[in-house]
């Protein structure tokens, strides 16, 4: 995945290159009135943004009625089971769990804060999909809750730019049934 998004952005990267490339050359070479393609350039212009409305307009309020929070947000209000609480410090450049050890089935209550700059607490299953999030901010604590059904070893990673290792901050949960 990610290696087609980098091939894909170094394609789009050459095309804009090249456009720019092919205007410098075009650039000295006529002499003509400009007030026609100005024209012209314009009319492109409009037909272009309504048509990026058209597609990305739906295309979002698509993906904004499809967004979890909602759903969890419901599930774990009607949830009474008192949960397993987890502190968990998001420090230069690791995690400092309460706990690592799970229990599947079961509620669990994140109580994430940062002991230097902002992080982003965000937790992958075993297939590396991503389950829940939370900023993880310095003087507060955001709460997240989520109930792992799954058995297996999740991993929590960094999801907000901080430094030069925020790609290495990560450690592991271990979720089983007891
Ligand atoms: Cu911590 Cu990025």
């Amino acid at each position: 995945m990610q290696d087609t998004a980098w091939q894909a952005s170094l394609i789009l990267m050459s095309l804009v290159g090249l456009g720019f490339s092919y205007v410098a050359i075009q650039s000295g070479s006529r002499d003509e009135d400009y007030a026609p393609m100005q024209k012209r350039a314009y009319r492109l212009r409009l037909k272009l943004f309504w048509a990026l409305i058209l597609v990305f307009g739906p295309a979002m309020i698509y993906t904004l009625t499809d967004l979890p929070y909602a759903a969890a947000l419901a599930r774990s209000a009607q949830d009474t089971r008192t949960p397993q609480v987890i502190r968990a410090t998001g420090h230069l450049w690791y995690w400092e769990l309460s706990e690592s050890h799970i229990d599947a089935g079961q509620p669990v209550e994140f109580q994430v804060s940062a002991a230097d700059v902002n992080h982003g607490f965000g937790i992958y299953d075993p297939d590396m999909i991503l389950v829940a999030q939370v900023q993880a901010m310095p003087g507060y604590v955001n709460t997240l809750r989520h109930t792992f059904e799954r058995e297996g070893t999740y991993r929590i990673l960094c999801l907000e730019y901080c430094g030069t290792v925020h790609h290495a901050m990560m450690t592991e949960l271990t979720v089983a049934r007891r």
